[in-house]
């Protein structure tokens, strides 16, 4: 069949890059690094399929720049700490690259969502304000899946301890140090970095008014809230330089709050946006499940174009872009100038070109679990440890220090 969807499988100007096309991997967590973080062999392949299957860019799984202050978020999260996770990195850089396309490295930290088991004894998460998680339900599920993994019963519940709001020294520390996970990522051969303001990691924590009950810089206003966020940029940019790709990732959901709007709808979004405006970064990117919707009852602009416009910077929207004609009408209406894919490359690593060539796809309904069925025969099972019951918060039960 004729190719099709011309917008799409444009080619676009990133920065100082050009992509091939509109289609960019969306960061996918596995949890498959080693135990302390080093990126494996496993992953340089699994990156590499999907560097072969036709995309334009791909953006790493969020990884972790340092273990402070709770940046690790989760159990067999890959980083970007040290030497060996750089050489670990490496691995995956050069397979992707022999596929002649770009890969940065998402970058994040847990704050108030950091997995108990991954701070140190005694040590409490930070976050924009002293809050605490309500927590999540890891799967929401069919039953099959729970015979599948041998569940039974209410899926397991996810629980954090209370966060304590971070001093501004220690925000810049943690800007410091996505400055310093950044340079790492540069040497490990990657082509830029995202970081992460979404999904209910430490930057959303500012970003969602929820959360954020700051009177100081970093809290209050819009401008405020997204300042953190703007701080680590400039000092990735300055620890990069000009020609590497920075993106900042932005949410409405969070991994303890699916349903998460923000307050005061699409007129906060164009007021963040307004406060990006000059941030020293190449392309927002919108993080979501849908991404033509707002959550805002008054207005049906999708939040992508919102900030986009607001913005005045390049878009890449994310959220249930599951077909070519998904993927058209987001680039050819101007809503966004890039999708991030997420799923359906899980599921399919030659997504790209099987849309392209107007192929018909065996796809199945998207729901909010993490992955598309078949879901766990993908020889990484997603979340690792998934019935072990020890997500304690007692302060006492952490890593030795
Ligand atoms: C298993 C899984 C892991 C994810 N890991 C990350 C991650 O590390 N960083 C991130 O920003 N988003 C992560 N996400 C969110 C996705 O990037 C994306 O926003 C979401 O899957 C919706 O896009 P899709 O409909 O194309 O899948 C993850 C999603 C899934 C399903």
């Amino acid at each position: 069949m004729a190719e099709q969807f011309e917008s799409a499988f444009s080619s676009f100007q990133l920065g100082k890059y050009k992509l091939k096309n509109r289609i960019v991997m969306a960061p996918l967590t596995r949890q498959s690094a080693e135990a302390d973080g080093t990126p494996t062999d496993e992953m340089a392949a699994y990156y590499a399929r999907r560097a072969r299957g036709g995309v334009a860019m791909i953006i790493s799984e969020g990884t972790y720049q340092n273990d402070e202050l709770g940046c690790k978020g989760y159990l067999s999260q890959p980083g970007c700490a040290n030497a060996k996770h750089v050489a670990g990195w490496r691995k995956t850089v050069d397979a992707v690259h022999a596929q002649n396309i770009p890969i940065i490295l998402q970058l994040m930290h847990g704050g108030r969502v950091t997995d108990p088991r991954c701070l140190f004894e005694g040590q409490q998460p930070v976050s924009a304000s002293d809050s605490h998680s309500p927590g999540w339900v890891l799967y929401t599920d069919s039953d099959d899946e729970k015979n599948d993994r041998g569940l039974s019963g209410e899926w397991p519940k996810v629980t954090f301890p209370p966060a304590r709001a971070a001093s501004e020294d220690e925000i810049e520390r943690i800007a410091e140090g996505f400055a310093e996970g950044a340079a790492r990522g540069i040497e490990a051969g990657f082509d830029g970095v995202e970081l992460h303001g979404a999904n209910g990691y430490f930057y959303y924590q500012f970003i969602d008014t929820k959360q954020n009950k700051r009177t100081d810089q970093y809290g209050g206003s819009p401008e405020n809230n997204v300042r953190a966020a703007i701080l680590a940029c400039q000092k990735v940019r300055d620890a990069i330089g000009p020609d590497k790709i920075i993106t900042l990732r932005l949410s409405q959901d969070g991994v303890d709050d699916f349903t998460g709007a923000w307050e005061g709808g699409v007129d906060y979004a164009k007021a963040i946006g307004e406060a990006l405006r000059d941030a020293p970064i190449d392309a927002l990117h919108w993080s979501s499940f849908d991404w033509s919707d707002n959550k805002d009852p008054n207005s049906d602009t999708p939040m992508p174009q919102v900030l986009k416009e607001a913005s005045g910077l390049p878009m890449i929207a994310n959220g249930g872009i599951a077909e070519g004609e998904h993927a058209e009408h987001v680039v050819a209406s101007g809503a966004a100038d890039l999708c991030a894919v997420g799923r359906p490359l899980f599921a399919h690593p030659d997504w790209p070109y099987i849309v392209r060539a107007g192929e018909t796809y065996n796809w199945t309904e998207f729901d909010r679990k993490y992955v598309v069925k078949p879901s766990y025969d993908y020889a990484c099972g997603y979340p690792l440890n998934l019935t072990a019951p020890n997500w304690d918060p007692d302060f006492s039960k952490r890593r030795p220090k």
